[in-house]
Formats: structure tokens, C-alpha cells, sequence
């Protein structure tokens, strides 16, 4: 997975009308390659999650949007699709980022509309790599002090849902500095939430870690806070979906869980995030951040593989009422700090603008 070259979403190589991704519904039991040929089509990965993890969804929505350009390069054509995708998942706020960045190129008169759109979304995912690289650089620097103070003993990580490789275009943000360190020969383990209701923890994130080497171990999602009791936890890190510019942060549901067992047990708790993760127009993220709420039936049933074929689930009674909230907020108060491709820095307002001081008012 942190193979230099390894990408999550890419122009075929001898049809560049077709995108291609991975489709991640089907993993760890099958590695499936996906075409995208429409904007629909990318659309319904990004809501039905062929595709997921803030930074990939906001890539495919700029590819998507290469896509309606090349059915029809009218600006208004590809207004349409852009208005259409902005819908497809609410909480990630890359979504929006990347669709604005290719609109501001459809806003602009230039020849070859096409050529524009597709230089950039290929720029949005190289920009991408470099970012989750600088996550990289500067996350490794808390995995190295632990392991100093454990004398070389083994820095103990626990993660919850998939922020790594497969949810952006290389490395991952939480990952990221787990790879750093592998490389550096510390002795890391992970403990992976499983992250129930999709399991992009023992579905992804245990699937990603396995084929780079790196030691971890499947947990259900309710067991972090007897692992920090018992000292088997040194540092918590997390994605994020959005982040406030006061340092509040969305994340798959159950994440603020784990940052009230970490505050209740002296542990650090750090969100690793590319800046295109950050909502620079929001403050409040309990009341300003919008949480997907998606089918009750990923919760009611669940999905695997029995004798090696898929099958699907029931675990209620058939008129059981659900509610599927896909993402809480942690209030910045519950983060020890973020860590971003320009260093890592309080969860605050402060913090973010001595970080992206271009962020500052007039
Ligand atoms: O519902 P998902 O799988 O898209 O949720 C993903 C997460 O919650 C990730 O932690 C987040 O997007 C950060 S990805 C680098």
C-alpha cells in the first residue's frame, strides 16, 4: 500500500474517457478495478462507497467532473453535474473543495475546457500524495518520541475507520505516520477499530496495514477503552472528515468516543488531516457540520464472505427501527493536536492560522 507508485484513482491508461478506481465495497475479499465512464457514474461511487475517505471522495468528484466535460464541454453542463455531486455525500468537506477548484477553471476563458479540467483533477490527487507525505514526515516525529521514551519497546497506535492509503490518493493522513515510522525501524503496532457499520477497519484499514507489514490487530469498536486502562495504548490518531477553523472535528461515528477514553486517560489524542479538510467558514462543528445520516440497513444487516462466497445478513428483527449516523464531532477541547502537511499545531484557531497564516482575516 505505500508502494511509491500505488494510486487509488487513475486515467486508464489506453482510454483516458474511462477513470478508474478501486472498488473498496468488495475488499479485503476481492481486489476489483472499476471503470467510471460518466459523471453519474461517479456520483453513485462516491454515495454508495465504491470509493470513500474524504480526500478520495473529493478527487473522484473532480474527475467526475472531467467526465461531464467530455460528454458536453459546455460550462453549464458541467455546472449541472457539479450541483448534482456536491450532493452525493454531505459531511466531507473535500467534496466541496475540489468541486469549487474545478468550477473556478470552468469559470475561467481558456481554450480547451477539457484539457483544463483533467490537468486538474490530476493535480488535486499529485498534490494529494505530497500532502499525506508531509503528514507523514511530521506525525512520524510523535511516534519516534514514544518510541524513545519506551526505550525502542513497541509505540502502540489505535485508528478508527480508514484513513489511510485507500482513503486518499497514497499514504493516508492517520496512516501516514505509521508507514514514516516503519520505515524508520520503530517497533509500531495498531490497534484497528473494526468501525462498525461499514467495517472499514477490519474490511480496509486491517487489509492495508497487512500488505505493508505493519503489525496490528483487529478490535471491536467498543473495546478501545479497556485497551487505554490497561496501558496497551500509547497514542490515539484519527482522520477527519472536516475540521473547523477552531479546531472541532468530524469524524466516522464513534471517533469522539475514543477521544473521551483518551481524555480520561492522560493518552494522546491526535487528528491527522490534509488542509482541504479544513471548513475555514465554519466554527462550531456541533452545530455547523452536517452529518450524513445513510441507510438503516447497514446497520440492520451486515456483509461477508461464507465459504468464500458473499453473503448478506440480517441481525434484527425484521421491524427493528435504526438510525444510521455516519460521523460525530469532537470538540476541539478533546484533541491534543493536529497534524497537517505544514506541521502539527494545537486544535484551534490559533493553532490552524500560525500553521496557514494566509487563512488570517483582512
Ligand atoms: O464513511 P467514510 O468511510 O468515507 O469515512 C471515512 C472517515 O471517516 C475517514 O476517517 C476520513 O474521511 C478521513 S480519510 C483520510
Amino acid at each position: 500500500m505505500t508502494a511509491e507508485d500505488f494510486r487509488t484513482i487513475w486515467l486508464k491508461p489506453d482510454d483516458p474517457a474511462i477513470v478508474q478506481i478501486i472498488d473498496q465495497r468488495r475488499l479485503p475479499h476481492e481486489y476489483t478495478v472499476h471503470d467510471l465512464r460518466t459523471w453519474q457514474d461517479a456520483a453513485t461511487a462516491i454515495a454508495d462507497m465504491y470509493v470513500r475517505g474524504a480526500p478520495l471522495i473529493g478527487a473522484t468528484a473532480a474527475w467526475g467532473l472531467y467526465l461531464a466535460a467530455l460528454e458536453d464541454a459546455d460550462p453549464a453542463n458541467v455546472q449541472a453535474a457539479a450541483k448534482s455531486l456536491l450532493r452525493s455525500r454531505p459531511t466531507a468537506v473535500n467534496l466541496r473543495w475540489a468541486v469549487e477548484r474545478i468550477l473556478r477553471i470552468v469559470a475561467t476563458p481558456g481554450p480547451d475546457l477539457v484539457q483544463r479540467i483533467r490537468d486538474d483533477a490530476q493535480a488535486i490527487c499529485d498534490e494529494d500524495v505530497e500532502i499525506s507525505r508531509g503528514i507523514g514526515e511530521h506525525g512520524v516525529a510523535l511516534l519516534e518520541e514514544i518510541s524513545k521514551r519506551k526505550r525502542g519497546g513497541t509505540v502502540n497506535v489505535l485508528t478508527h475507520c480508514n484513513a489511510g492509503s485507500l482513503a486518499t490518493i497514497n499514504y493516508g493522513t492517520a496512516t501516514a505516520p505509521i508507514y514514516f515510522a516503519q520505515r524508520r525501524g520503530i517497533d509500531v503496532h495498531v490497534w484497528v477499530d473494526e468501525t462498525r457499520p461499514r467495517n472499514q477497519g477490519s474490511q480496509l484499514t486491517a487489509w492495508e496495514l497487512a500488505a505493508s507489514g505493519v503489525p496490528h490487530t483487529l478490535v471491536v469498536d467498543n473495546a478501545g477503552g479497556h485497551l487505554m486502562q490497561h496501558d496497551m495504548v500509547d497514542i490515539v490518531i484519527t482522520g477527519t472528515d472536516r475540521t473547523t477553523r477552531c479546531g472541532d472535528v468530524a469524524n466516522k461515528i464513534g471517533t469522539y468516543l475514543k477521544a473521551l477514553a483518551a481524555h480520561d486517560n492522560d493518552l494522546p489524542f491526535y487528528v491527522a488531516l490534509p488542509s482541504t479538510t479544513i471548513d475555514w467558514d465554519s466554527r462550531d462543528g456541533i452545530a455547523e457540520i452536517p452529518i450524513e445520516e445513510r441507510d438503516p440497513e447497514e446497520v440492520s444487516h451486515i456483509y461477508g464472505t461464507h465459504d468464500g462466497k458473499p453473503i448478506r445478513v440480517c441481525t434484527t428483527s425484521n421491524n427493528t427501527p435504526v438510525s444510521n449516523y455516519a460521523f460525530d464531532v469532537t470538540p476541539a477541547r478533546l484533541v491534543t493536536g493536529l497534524i497537517t502537511e505544514r506541521g502539527i499545531c494545537s486544535a484551534s484557531e490559533q493553532g490552524l492560522l500560525g500553521l496557514f497564516p494566509e487563512r488570517r482575516g483582512p
